[in-house]
């Protein structure tokens, strides 16, 4: 670590740990409910529980880009950071607001509008912290004495998702209105400007590990940019197909959203190639897994189960079923989940001064939460193609089919216990290296 101030980067990853279990605890909440067992219906009723669930994991991504942002840009930026107390304080607000927005919906407080469900005045407060953090980043930026490609690419992603928060604040009364904005805000960032930020941790760490030159790693960072908005901005409309918003929607949501699935093979291949065409051996290993074991199953979650179900034709059926699901958790994990616990990886061990990458715990974390998420995966699909038949083909009542599948819900708690008992060791070995102590130059040594 060659800045002091990027140890404030730990209490940001210390803060997605915790939130991470929490989301975890509401998963389980809704898989026993599905399974039948809703015994907490009247404390915690489903729809809570799955918008604790889904803002919980919003907001410990976020977290966690935002730690990624305070250990990267000081390096890359060659400076200290321009404000180390501003950085507590605007976490110390975060997590506040988080704690409001959750025990909000435990209330029934909240707006049913599927991942914005924090009520818009908490929004402002959102957008406030969010502010103070772009402009610490941004004032280190333009303090240091070095600007580098990857640090533009991950400040532009981290500007462009909080501008893109504010077409969700709007309040329309109109149902579709309020629809067409609020994909601008979900989609737009998950298959749009929160590439860029996995796009940037993914080049710094493949430049950190694998030692392949800069130039290299950053020139496929800019065409992999260009793929992502080339795809990604038209393909928006693969959630337009049957809302009510015009019919041309159809031929160009699925022409373009047929095409995003490049920006993640890109992401894969290039990940790949570069680990397999780099010269240096780096001792954290665990690290690297987690960088390219993120690109390939960001491809195989979003890009090839993305695909499965982004043409009219075929999305006419799966809409909003557990298709979805299966998609959604597989995305999510491969793409940002992996990234923020593949930074966590090679940034402890410099922020705490421990040699604690060549462990069981962290090899076991790395198999077992991957397999188990496969496993979610799969039990999501045939609950989900299942519910298709039922409910879309045969005609079934709605709530009749629900009884049918609970049944496979029993899978996903089986796999979803083998996921937590992962990440349970990941966690564990996440405490086993301790707080931030006095720098002894021990790790950096190892590492260069
Ligand atoms: C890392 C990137 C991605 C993440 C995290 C992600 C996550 C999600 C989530 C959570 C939903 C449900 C949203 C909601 O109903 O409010 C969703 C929907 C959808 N995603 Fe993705 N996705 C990603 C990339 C992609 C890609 C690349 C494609 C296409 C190739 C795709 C196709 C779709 C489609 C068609 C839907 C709508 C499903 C429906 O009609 O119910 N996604 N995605
Ligand atoms: C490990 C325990 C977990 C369990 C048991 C679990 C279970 C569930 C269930 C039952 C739902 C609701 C499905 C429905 O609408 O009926 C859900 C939604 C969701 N979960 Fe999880 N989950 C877990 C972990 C995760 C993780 C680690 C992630 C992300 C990396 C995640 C991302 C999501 C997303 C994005 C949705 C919304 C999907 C959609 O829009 O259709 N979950 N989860
Ligand atoms: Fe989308």
């Amino acid at each position: 670590m060659k800045y002091e101030s990027q140890k404030v980067a730990y209490w940001f990853f210390s803060t997605c740990m915790l939130l991470f279990v929490l989301q975890i605890l509401y998963g389980f909440i809704m898989g026993f409910a599905h399974m039948g067992f809703d015994n907490l219906h009247d404390f915690i009723p489903f729809n809570a529980a799955r918008a604790t669930h889904t803002n919980l994991l919003v907001v410990w991504l976020l977290t966690g880009f935002m730690g990624a942002a305070y250990f990267i840009i000081p390096e890359e930026a060659d400076g200290e950071l321009y404000s180390v107390p501003m950085a507590y304080i605007q976490l110390g607000a975060l997590v506040v607001v988080g704690v409001i927005a959750i025990i909000g919906f435990h209330l029934n407080w909240w707006e049913g509008r599927k991942f914005l469900e924090i009520p818009r005045g908490l929004d402002f407060l959102v957008v406030a912290d969010v502010l103070l953090f772009l402009f610490n980043i941004g004032m280190t930026m333009l303090r240091g004495k070095r600007s580098s490609s990857t640090a533009i690419v991950l400040y532009s992603g981290l500007v462009s998702a909080a501008l893109l928060y504010l077409p969700g604040m709007i309040y329309f009364d109109n149902q579709l209105f309020d629809s067409y904005f609020r994909w601008w805000v979900v989609h737009l960032w998950v298959e749009g400007v929160w590439e860029l930020i996995m796009g940037a941790i993914l080049a710094y760490l493949l430049i950190k590990l694998t030692g392949v030159d800069r130039e290299v790693i950053e020139k496929w960072l800019y065409l992999i940019v260009g793929i992502t908005f080339m795809s990604g901005i038209l393909g928006t409309g693969h959630h337009y197909y049957y809302i009510g918003a015009p019919e041309y929607w159809l031929a160009v949501g699925g022409i373009f959203s047929a095409l995003e699935p490049l920006s993640f093979l890109g992401m894969a291949i290039y990940a790949v190639f570069m680990m397999r065409k780099g010269q240096r051996n780096h001792p954290n290993k665990i690290a690297l897994f987690w960088t390219v074991g993120c690109a390939i199953m960001s491809f195989v979650g979003a890009g090839f189960l993305g695909f499965a179900h982004t043409l009219p034709q075929v999305n006419i059926w799966t809409h909003g079923t557990l298709v979805t699901a299966m998609h959604g958790h597989l995305a999510f994990w491969g793409a940002y989940a992996m990234i923020v616990l593949a930074i966590i990886s090679y940034a402890l061990p410099l922020l705490t001064g421990r040699k604690l990458w060549d462990t069981f715990s962290s090899q076991f974390a790395f198999w077992t939460s991957n397999v188990g998420m496969i496993g979610m995966t799969g039990a999501f699909a045939v609950a989900g193609i299942a519910q298709v038949y039922l409910e879309r083909i045969s005609g079934m009542d709605f709530l009749r089919v629900q009884e049918e599948l609970e049944v496979h819900f029993f899978g996903l708690i089986l796999a979803a216990s083998l996921f937590t008992v992962g990440i349970g060791f990941f966690i564990h070995n996440f405490i086993r290296y301790g707080t931030p102590v006095e720098h002894t130059g021990v790790v950096e040594e190892v590492y260069s």
